[in-house]
């Protein structure tokens, strides 16, 4: 028998990620949504994937303005998160958030402890979710220290972890 979905998902919860707000930016529209399915892909050209609902509003803004920004989030960012993980927050709109245009035109979030800003370079369609492709025009980085995702629970440096 496969397993069931809430098997796998229990099971992926074992993989230990930082988190990250994907921005994206068309016209004057602005969002921000938290992602843990970033993954690095190639130094030529250079470039990261995450994967994203097709349901979210994210997925729309993202599609239509073809420009993301993965912001990774320090310890000091586990509010923002979790606001970004819901639809109806303000802070999902990047109310009250401070960011900037990066070089893409994707907004930068000014407290992130590095970000990847990207134009998308390709997508792929799988199940419920587009893969999308971005190529770095711009990164940076800032002193902190990461925040971490471990079986639904966020975590900081120097957390016990449960066995
Ligand atoms: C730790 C964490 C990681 C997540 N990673 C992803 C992801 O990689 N892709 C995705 O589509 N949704 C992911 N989600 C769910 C979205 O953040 C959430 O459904 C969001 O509200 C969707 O974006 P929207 O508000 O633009 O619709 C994650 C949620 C959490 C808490």
């Amino acid at each position: 028998m496969p397993p069931s979905k809430e098997d796998f998902r229990r099971t992926m919860g074992y993989f230990a990620t930082g988190v990250t707000v994907v921005t994206t930016a068309h016209n004057a529209t602005v969002r921000g949504m938290t992602a843990n399915s970033v993954a690095s892909v190639s130094l030529d050209p250079l470039s990261v994937l995450v994967c994203v609902n097709r349901e979210a509003i994210t997925h729309r803004i993202l599609s239509a303005g073809g420009v993301f920004c993965v912001n990774i989030l320090s310890d000091k960012l586990e509010a923002l998160a979790r606001a970004c993980a819901r639809p109806d927050s303000p802070e999902a709109e990047l109310t009250g958030v401070p960011f900037h245009p990066g070089e893409s035109g994707a907004p930068v979030l000014d407290d992130a402890l590095a970000y990847i800003d990207c134009r998308v370079g390709k997508t792929a369609e799988f199940g419920t979710h587009t893969v999308f492709f971005g190529e770095a025009v711009d990164v940076g980085t800032r002193e902190g220290l990461p925040l971490f995702f471990y079986r639904g629970q966020y975590g900081k440096p120097g957390d016990g972890l449960e066995e």
